[in-house]
């Protein structure tokens, strides 16, 4: 191409507008927050990194597709739309919509674990591990041994430890009724799963008959990864790196609000008959019809469509290269990221960021509410607040403490980046005076979303 400048591929046709606030006033809204991010009203936040999660902008082609929802009860046409969307993609077999990706992953469970049993994932997401919890099982992550070091440079960070997937399924034969491998590795930094990784723990599996699924969310910037990362794929389009992709797995769970384009949605799709059916009648009891799985026909129609668009080149090549901008300016400016950037989000390396506070202080809450307080930029800790709680009540470290700047698709432009960057180097600059936080109230599962906490006296006060 002649030129270098990588820019949004769509022309702007409806806008919201943003919120200003005073630093005062975001100082109160804060506090009347518990001091947590997720409490607070979204007119007090300016730019919302909170998730990516159903946050995106539809297409005028989603838009107009929804106009065509079937609101049938049974065997709706946009069931039947969306069904061939989902199997043209994974070519599995039954494809069951839900509601998110949490009931997909609550309705597998339900029918497949037992207590005690365990789950190796490359890293579970949070509400995949309550979910294995839930039924009394064990969330197992085996990342590789490159994942917990954010400063290393390789180019599949989000790959799962095969040589442990291996003794882990010999020792404890009969007791692992699923193989997990979520793709990009969300808790791990967005990181990416390579064709290599994939297909190596499918003849893992295979091996030892344990059926491997896809937490597939971000299949579609996975695949964009390995197109332009490893050996053999640069000449493939997205969308054949994504078959390839699920052809080595028996079903995946999907939350449609990523790599779907859509705002609600999601789906399981798998391969052997008589999980589908009793998946399928969980289905009925909590989220509706298999045909429409608590989902409206437009709905539906939605993510037949982001399905599609989500694979074009312009799309991921914008999409990956957004993120890498901010990656960029930070890593210049002596920032500390998880490296290297991953395909929905850049991780601020909290604990090298706050080197000076102790990890019981939780740094990464620390550092989202600074960034609240000085730019109304709402981030998410993904460290020792959501991680640190163990099922028995004890309190443990997580590996990492990260904040998560997730970017919602096609949302935001590069001047809403150029300034992200500003306000992150200015709190950079003025890190030694943010203080610590410390627990005031908080529920037993999923605490961070809910948890109340309290500004330890920072220096000077
Ligand atoms: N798996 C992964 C890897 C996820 O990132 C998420 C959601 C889910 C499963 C659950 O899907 O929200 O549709 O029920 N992640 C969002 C996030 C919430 O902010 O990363 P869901």
């Amino acid at each position: 191409m002649k030129f270098k400048t990588i820019i949004e591929p769509f022309q702007i046709k409806s806008v919201a507008p943003l919120n200003f606030t005073t630093e005062e006033e975001r100082q109160a809204a804060l506090e009347a927050a518990h001091y947590n991010l997720f409490l607070l009203k979204a007119e007090d936040v300016l730019i919302d990194l909170l998730t990516d999660s159903g946050t995106g902008a539809m297409s005028e082609d989603q838009w107009a597709g929804m106009m065509k929802g079937d609101e049938s009860y049974a065997g709706a046409t946009s069931f039947y739309r969306f069904e061939e969307a989902v199997r043209g993609i994974t070519n599995l077999k039954h494809i069951i919509p839900t509601h998110q990706g949490r009931a997909a992953e609550r309705i597998l469970f339900g029918a497949l674990l037992q207590g005690g049993e365990i789950v190796p994932n490359n890293t579970h997401f949070d509400t995949t591990r309550a979910n294995v919890e839930y039924r009394r099982a064990t969330a197992l992550d085996i990342p590789n041994a490159d994942a917990h070091h954010p400063q290393v440079i390789k180019p599949f960070k989000g790959n799962m430890d095969l040589e442990k997937l291996e003794s882990v399924l010999a020792e404890n034969q009969g007791k692992v009724p699923i193989v997990m491998l979520t793709v990009t590795n969300n808790s791990g930094g967005g990181q990416p799963v390579s064709m290599a990784n994939i297909r190596g723990a499918s003849e893992i599996c295979r091996k030892y008959g344990v059926p491997l699924f896809l937490d597939a969310c971000r299949f579609a910037e996975n695949a964009w990864f390995i197109k332009q990362r490893e050996e053999g794929y640069a000449e493939k389009t997205p969308r054949e790196i994504a078959q390839e992709m699920f052809s080595y797995v028996d079903g995946c769970t999907m939350s449609a609000k990523k790599d779907g384009l859509a705002n609600i949605g999601g789906f399981l799709a798998l391969n052997d008959d008589e999980l589908a059916e009793q998946c399928k009648n969980l289905l009925i009891l909590t989220e509706g019809f298999p045909t429409y799985g608590g989902l409206a026909g437009y709905d539906l129609e939605a993510i037949a469509v982001g399905l599609q668009e989500v694979l074009h080149e312009d799309y991921l090549r914008y999409r990956i290269r957004s993120v890498a901008y901010l990656g960029d300016i930070l890593t210049e400016n002596g920032v500390p990221i998880m490296q290297p950037p991953g395909g929905h989000a850049i991780y601020l390396d909290a604990r090298a960021m706050l080197d000076q506070m102790p990890v019981t202080d939780y740094p990464g809450w620390a550092l989202a509410n600074a960034l609240y307080l000085a730019g109304g930029i709402r981030s998410v800790e993904i460290g020792s607040v959501m991680f640190g709680r163990q099922p028995d009540g004890s309190e443990k470290p997580a590996p990492l403490e990260l904040v998560r700047l997730a970017f919602p698709r096609r949302t935001y432009t590069q001047s809403h980046v150029d300034y992200l960057a500003e306000v992150i180097l200015y709190v950079n600059e003025r890190r030694a005076a943010i203080p610590g936080y410390e627990i005031v109230w908080q529920a037993p599962v999923l605490r961070h979303f809910s948890i109340q906490m309290r500004p330890k006296k920072g220096i000077g006060d």
